[in-house]
């Protein structure tokens, strides 16, 4: 495996013929969406006439296309660029050295590009670097976190690495545990019912790293699909790249300083009973500049069993999706379906038919 398989030899100017997506797929509209910047300042200091103006303007994003940006969310601005910059560092290494920390099958660490362990048409053109943080992972030497921060980044740093990477996903929890209170607030359900729902989850760190590409046009950095975790919270670099598909077009959501971007996902979708829409988004890349992006994906504890509160059923309003597990939900997206816009239809339909009758 050599990096000739990321870095193509471009001489031809071609695009390995696994890169190239079909020109329905890629078509971008130019436009802009215009999402609201929420400022969360005033949910933070209780004030009254501040959230409600809040819950307004995130009621009517979840409502047509799931996503908005928060700015004052308080998560540390210097802790997002030590991360960036552990990210960017890393990313750059020698081929070899990233390939210490290979993703291995059914792992959620590691280090993989383009998917190309699993799939070989359509891959995106990135690399990426996962890890999960468990509420009571253990921070000792020998922890799975402690060997693989070590093999990624070596002896010397390795400790203040894991723990910028470990304190920005605390952070990254503190603050989408505040936009569950909201988004229960703007359902009219009791302030603390999702809150408490994702208190013991886990949660999965993304680092993606898009490379130039010479065939800009032809490609994409992440392909269409709905996150299908319950909630991400997603830094971008200043380069912009995402895009979100919003009255039947691509738009770009372009980088807002100091801003982290909110996205609900389909395991929040279910759990309003399809009030809320999980929102579908991709990445462009282009030509001249890299970026990178770091997505926190907000999941339940895997034994949890997702369904909407009572208020969210009716006559009129009936159950949209079956009761399911966290963890059935996450292993089909690992193990049979590769995630798409229609993951979420498409595992209720699985789930149906794998019912014993
Ligand atoms: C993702 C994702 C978008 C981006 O990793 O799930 O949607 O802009 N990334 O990197
Ligand atoms: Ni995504």
């Amino acid at each position: 495996m050599g990096s000739n398989l990321l870095y193509p030899n471009f001489s031809k100017n071609l695009l390995p013929e696994k890169f190239i997506w079909p020109k329905e797929k890629i078509h971008s509209s130019n436009q802009e969406l215009n999402e609201p910047i929420i400022d969360l300042e005033g949910f933070h200091s209780g004030d009254a006439a501040a959230t409600g103006r809040i819950i307004g303007l995130v009621r009517s994003a979840c409502l047509s296309h799931g996503l908005f940006q928060v700015i004052n969310h308080g998560v540390d601005l210097d802790l997002i660029n030590s991360i960036n910059d552990h990210v960017n560092y890393f990313f750059k290494l020698p081929i070899d050295e990233k390939m210490r920390v290979h993703r291995l099958p059914g792992s959620f660490w590691g280090y993989s590009f383009a998917h190309a362990d699993r799939f070989s048409l359509n891959l995106p053109w990135k690399e990426i670097f996962s890890c999960i943080f468990c509420e009571n992972a253990s921070a000792s030497d020998h922890s799975e976190g402690a060997l693989f921060f070590k093999s990624a980044f070596g002896d010397q740093e390795f400790e203040k690495i894991r723990l910028d990477f470990q304190n920005y996903c605390k952070a990254m929890k503190k603050l989408s545990l505040t936009i569950m209170e909201i988004l229960g607030l703007s359902l009219g359900v009791d302030r603390k019912f999702y809150k408490e729902f994702f208190e013991d989850g886990s949660s999965i760190l993304r680092c993606n790293f898009y490379p130039p590409c010479q065939e800009p046009k032809q490609t994409l950095g992440t392909g269409p699909h709905c996150d299908p975790t319950a909630l991400t919270i997603l830094y971008q670099d200043r380069v912009g790249g995402l895009e979100v598909f919003s009255d039947e077009k691509w738009k770009s959501v372009g980088p807002q300083p100091d801003a982290l971007v909110i996205n609900l996902g389909d395991t929040f979708s279910a759990l309003s009973n399809g009030v809320y829409k999980s929102c579908p988004h991709r990445a462009v890349v282009n030509k001249s500049m890299e970026r990178v992006s770091l997505v926190y994906f907000l999941c339940p504890n895997e034994e949890k069993v997702i369904a909407p509160p009572k208020n969210l059923v009716s006559s009129e309003r009936v159950r949209q999706y079956p009761d399911f597990k966290w963890s059935d939900f996450l292993n089909f997206t690992q193990k049979y379906y590769r995630v798409d816009v229609a993951t979420l239809q498409n595992f209720t339909k699985w789930l149906i038919s794998h019912q014993p009758t």
